[in-house]
């Protein structure tokens, strides 16, 4: 009897099969599709301080900007905004068992504060923190922009009890050091890693456009090398793979290099939300063929400390792989 259940930054879930933050996680119809397919936990599409500021700019005239009448509108249309999602999380609660993690990302301090609190009060089992940043200003040095990472959560952690997860992207000198500093302040879980918007060239008309916004299979090996040092390197936090899982077998590497737990999205897109149950049903297949009963059996056993050489996830063996090829 093959039994899948695991914790995940302090979550019971049946099975590691998270559902990551989407469009496809924004409505109720796809939410309830979500755990037909056997998902054991939902993210939901983050809500957007950029996306509440721009719906505030639309309704107002440039030359209101600043004005009593801005202030309102912007107050408004931003309660709104949030009234939506916070109903958003009520109703997935009302509709579905498995467990709802809310997402939010902010840029200011004062702003996550306040949402964390209502989100909490909705209903959330959780909140995963999507903190985004362009470290882009040539005067500030790169521990800077970390430490707002840092008073960022602190702020959020006196505000909520519910378990808080942040989603990462691995943009940082030392991953490592982060996820640690993470854990030593007592976060629940880390999502390694975030995919953000890519800008592309059109070479015909000199716009600029989105590039791909879906991840490709090759994209598991970024995070499969991160998830693979983290886990062996960091105790106490929970770990979230996330880019580049399109089918059970990348999802079995990342368990097998130490993730708590794996989320899709790209894939569900392209293949449907119910191709989740056959990813599912191949990973308890393989667990079978390895006479694994349970994802504690088998999760971490090729992480960086648990393998013979663990410079095969360090670059130096990369090159030396790459020095062999004529
Ligand atoms: C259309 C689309 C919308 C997304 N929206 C969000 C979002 O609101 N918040 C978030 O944290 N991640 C968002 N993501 C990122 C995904 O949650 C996920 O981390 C990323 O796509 C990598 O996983 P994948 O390889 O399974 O697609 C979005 C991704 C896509 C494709």
């Amino acid at each position: 009897m093959i039994n899948l259940e695991t914790t995940y930054a302090g979550l019971k879930l049946k099975n590691p099969f998270i559902v990551s933050s989407s469009e496809l996680t924004s409505n109720i119809k796809s939410i309830e599709e979500i755990e037909r397919a056997g998902a054991g936990a939902i993210v939901l599409k983050s809500l957007f301080e950029e996306q509440i500021r721009n719906e505030a700019g639309q309704l107002t005239d440039f030359n209101d900007y600043h004005t009593e009448a801005y202030d309102y509108i912007n107050t408004y249309v931003k309660d709104n905004s949030v009234d939506n999602y916070l109903n958003l999380i009520r109703q997935a609660k009302m509709a579905v068992d498995i467990p709802i993690i809310a997402s939010i990302n902010c840029m200011q301090e004062k702003d996550w504060t306040s949402f964390a609190k209502k989100i909490e009060t909705a209903g959330a089992d959780a909140l995963e923190l999507n903190i985004y940043t362009m470290a882009i200003d040539k005067t500030t040095e790169g521990y800077k922009y970390e430490e707002m990472y840092f008073e960022i959560i602190k702020e959020v952690q006196k505000t909520i009890k519910i378990p808080i997860i942040v989603k990462l992207g691995y943009y940082f000198t030392n991953l490592v050091y982060i996820v640690n500093r993470l854990s030593a302040m007592k976060v629940d879980g880390v999502v390694l890693f975030n995919r953000f918007f890519s800008p592309d060239i059109d070479i015909n008309d000199f716009s600029i456009k989105p590039a791909s916004i879906f991840t490709s299979p090759d994209d598991l090996r970024i995070p499969l090398r991160w998830m693979a040092i983290i886990s062996s390197k960091v105790q106490q936090i929970s770990l979230s793979a996330s880019t580049g899982i399109h089918d059970a077998e990348a999802a079995i590497k990342m368990l097998l290099v130490g993730a708590d737990t794996v989320q899709v999205c790209s894939v569900l897109y392209q293949k449907g939300i119910p191709y989740l149950s056959e990813i599912i049903k191949e990973t308890e297949k393989w667990m079978g063929t390895k006479n694994y009963s349970s994802v504690s059996d088998f999760r971490g056993k090729m992480s960086y400390l648990n393998i013979d050489n663990p410079a095969l996830f360090e670059r130096a063996q990369f090159m030396k792989h790459f020095s062999s090829f004529e």
